[in-house]
């Protein structure tokens, strides 16, 4: 028997593999190509032993987020103990901000490197969605690359799930090359969006895989939503400026885009399909979202680089239809690479992430509410922000119904530093904030994107600091920091 054959068995007889305390390593990103039927199986397996009143516990790294059959299963389960570095599930969400499970919220781009140089332990089992196995140990990743290549590399013990579902639609997309690690590494051959540096697959050792179980379902990924008004006006604002900024000499034709996840990112690239003024555009990303697929049915897609595919369901098997033609146009990467600072400076990259909220002198908070209530995670956000030619946040003037304003006097939580955030966005307007010193961008901020509802509690905030804060350099009242917030929290209004 070959030793495919001979591995395989059933999710459950995996699951029976895991120990109590094991690292899994999984496969997956923004809800696409992760382990669908082990991970339910060792969520079944958590249940039944703990029905027994014995402990069953695991860790999670992961690439970025995963669907619910991985994520969500194993949180309700009570059987993760620890998550890294990226989530969005809901079940998982009260998990972590209960207190029940411990969250390490890390850049996606540097889990790899983490894992790599021992910083963080290396995985005890691999757990990898595949779309194809080759008898000579070679594996073909499906719709994410994620960290998949830095856990089969690390972990001592592999277990693959064979996603029938994608024939060989992915044979061809991955490129799996890996940074070297310092000092003195070489740089990867890649200059833009299209450019590979590896092999299309993984060379595994067969001899570390324990069991092969077949999976045939799809990412969970929700259906696409056709963009509201204010995401809508929200990407127009975008793409007028950067037209602006073109014509003005101040950004070369043929940067490529990264757009982040959710709503307000998907209307930019929504907005991006309908423009006729807008050329042939690359895209050199994290997450591809299905929000692409219009640039590419219009030809208005050369190349999008990232490390998810993450499409709805309706879009995957249309995906999987036209992979032979589509797939010449993608090209996924592990996180290491398509998150890589090096890369992004070198490719030039249009950068645009969504806030949580923003405060007047342009500190960013992405990932908790009030301070300490965890939303998803701070993502790749931080690492394009910081190296992109030209970086947008976006955010919608008001959230819950105009309760809460999106521009704060200062943030309860510093994801991007006001040194690494440039251009902001909200239906309201946009405040070029390059070049300008703190009390001139609180100015913009609040006359050109700050809801009419809040401008004057926000100016009066700005005064006062004027007068009484520590200094002018940023003038900043620590008494007022947060009076916004505690109203917030004591009224459930701003
Ligand atoms: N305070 C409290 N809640 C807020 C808020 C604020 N300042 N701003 C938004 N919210 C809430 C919304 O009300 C909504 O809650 P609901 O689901 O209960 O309605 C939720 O946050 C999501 O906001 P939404 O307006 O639907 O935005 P989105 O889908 O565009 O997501 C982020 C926005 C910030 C949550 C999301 O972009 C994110 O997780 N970003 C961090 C990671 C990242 O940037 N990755 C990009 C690199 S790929």
């Amino acid at each position: 028997m070959d030793w495919i054959t001979s591995k395989r068995c059933s999710a459950a007889a995996a699951a029976e593999m895991i120990e109590n305390g094991d690292v899994l390593g999984v496969s997956g990103f923004t809800l696409a190509g992760y382990p669908k039927a082990v991970p339910l199986a060792i969520a079944a397996r958590a249940e039944k032993l703990h029905e027994q009143g014995q402990e069953f516990q695991v860790t999670l790294f992961a690439g970025a987020s995963t669907g619910d059959s991985c994520d969500g299963a194993l949180a309700r389960a009570g059987a993760m103990k620890l998550r890294m570095p990226y989530q969005s599930n809901a079940d998982l969400r009260k998990g972590i901000n209960n207190g029940s499970i411990k969250y390490i919220d890390a850049h996606l781009g540097k889990m790899g490197y983490l894992v790599r140089t021992g910083a963080v332990p290396a995985p005890t089992v691999a757990i990898i969605e595949v779309s194809a196995i080759l008898p000579d140990g070679r594996v073909y990743l499906s719709s994410s690359g994620g960290n998949s290549v830095c856990y089969l590399e690390m972990a001592p013990k592999i277990i693959l799930e064979l996603n029938t579902r994608y024939g060989d639609s992915f044979v061809g997309v991955h490129d799996n090359a890996l940074p070297e690690l310092p000092p003195h590494a070489k740089s990867l051959p890649i200059m833009s969006s299209g450019d590979r540096a590896g092999e299309d697959f993984v060379r595994i050792d067969p001899n570390k895989v324990i069991a092969i179980v077949e999976n045939d379902g799809f990412d969970e990924v929700t259906p696409f939503v056709e963009p509201d008004e204010v995401s809508k006006n929200i990407g127009e604002r975008i793409l007028d400026f950067i037209r602006f900024e073109e014509r003005s000499g101040r950004l070369p034709k043929g940067m490529a885009y990264q757009s982040g996840v959710g709503k307000v990112a998907n209307a930019v690239l929504c907005a991006m399909a309908e423009d006729e003024r807008l050329g042939r555009i690359d895209l050199f990303t994290e997450v591809i979202q299905e929000a692409v697929l219009p640039l590419l049915k219009k030809g208005k897609l050369g190349f999008a680089s990232g490390t998810a595919l993450t499409l709805s369901q309706k879009a995957q098997q249309e995906y999987v239809e036209n992979a032979a033609e589509w797939k010449k146009h993608f090209v996924i990467r592990q996180q290491e690479v398509s998150n890589s600072p090096d890369l992004i400076r070198r490719v030039g990259v249009i950068s645009m992430n969504t806030a949580l909220e923003a405060d007047i002198f342009g500190n960013v908070n992405s990932s908790l509410v009030c301070g300490s209530a965890m939303m998803n995670g701070i993502g790749g956000s931080a690492d394009f922000a910081r190296n992109c030619a030209l970086g947008f946040f976006l955010t919608p003037s008001v959230a819950k119904g105009g309760a809460i304003s999106s521009i704060v006097p200062y943030v309860s939580h510093v994801d991007h530093t006001e040194h690494d955030t440039q251009i902001f966005v909200t239906e309201q307007g946009l405040a070029d904030l390059r070049g300008l010193p703190s009390e001139e961008r609180a100015r913009l901020i609040i006359k050109n994107c700050a809801h009419p509802d809040f401008r004057d509690e926000l100016t009066d905030v700005l005064e006062f600091g004027l007068k009484h804060a520590k200094g002018t350099h940023l003038p900043l009242a620590l008494s007022r920091a947060f009076e916004m917030h505690t109203r917030f929290m004591e009224t459930g209004k701003m």
